[in-house]
């Protein structure tokens, strides 16, 4: 490790390093790396090389290693980000309902574009793909967190609390934090403030679908949510948990065929009428088992 990276983290960094790799068997050290990429954006705010040889060094990798999994996953920033990282979701649900209208409008008032951050460091924009909250658009997070069915002019509102020092309350969730904060979170180490952690309780917008199945006596019989999830070494009549197991299952849509493949149909406990039976499925390709093959080794 150079001294640079002995000076940018230090004992209290890797000290929650050696916590992040007890997490993991012995010889499945590798696993923490996405966790160990979050711990040094908390100290740095994004991922610079010093983190990526940080990370190298406590893992026992190379910096290429390193950097292919930095560089992969947005949530890994590699230039210096702003406190706040306001993604605006641009993706189909949203634009339609005024996405790109907001980040257009954001963009035009912060002076940045894309992946670029204010000059007093507070803001960095970005456009995201979907965030998962369609039923809410359009949506925007800041650090994560959601901010519900905003326009151009809530969001300009929304930066300009930020750019004041002052925390707006999200949508749903926890209390706002900045990147920092955040990230400590996502090196799986909890933020012990009050209010930082909480959950929301599901809108009408989300449990709209839930509505409608029950007002049409759509079910599925005998599903129970608690049903425990069965291991690979729980036997024979075990369902399959991992990628080995399930390549002996049909994995394609003419083997999925063969179940119900509507909830009405589930109700009705009959085949749908195109089913073929399983074997009719074509072979899974070499490529598709590489990784199952691997497992079973
Ligand atoms: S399209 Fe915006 S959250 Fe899904």
């Amino acid at each position: 490790m150079t001294s640079n990276t002995v000076e940018i983290f230090d004992e209290d960094v890797r000290q929650r390093a050696r916590e992040i790799l007890a997490r993991y068997p012995a010889d499945r050290t590798r696993s923490a790396l996405l966790p160990l990429l979050h711990l040094v954006q908390s100290v740095e705010g994004h991922v610079s090389p010093a983190g990526v040889e940080f990370c190298a060094d406590v893992l026992g990798i190379n910096k290429a290693q390193v950097g292919a999994v930095a560089s992969f996953y947005t949530m890994y920033k590699r230039r210096p980000t702003g406190d706040y990282l306001v993604s605006v979701c641009t993706n189909t649900m949203c634009n339609v309902l005024g996405g790109q209208e907001v980040y257009d409008r954001l963009s035009e008032h912060l002076g940045v574009g894309h992946d670029e951050t204010t000059e007093d460091g507070t803001i960095t924009l970005e456009h995201a793909e979907c965030l998962a909250a369609c039923d809410y658009g359009p949506v925007l997070t800041v650090n994560y967190d959601f901010f519900d069915n905003v326009d151009p002019d809530t969001a300009v509102g929304l930066v300009e609390e930020l750019r004041a020092g002052r925390r707006p309350q999200p949508s749903r969730g926890a209390r706002l934090c900045t990147l920092k904060e955040m990230s400590l979170q996502l090196a799986g180490f909890p933020d012990t403030r009050e209010g930082a952690v909480a959950d929301g309780v599901p809108g009408e917008p989300t449990l709209r679908g839930l509505r409608l199945a029950q007002e049409h006596g759509i079910a599925v019989p005998g599903f129970d949510p608690n049903t425990p999830i069965k291991k690979k070494d729980d036997g024979a009549s075990g369902q399959p948990a991992t990628a080995a197991g399930a390549a002996a299952q049909p994995a394609t849509a003419a083997g999925a065929a063969a179940q119900p493949a509507t909830a009405a149909g589930a109700a009705a406990n009959k085949p749908a009428s195109d089913a073929k039976p399983a074997g009719d499925a074509p072979k899974p390709q070499e490529g598709t088992l590489r990784g199952a093959k691997e497992e079973a080794k």
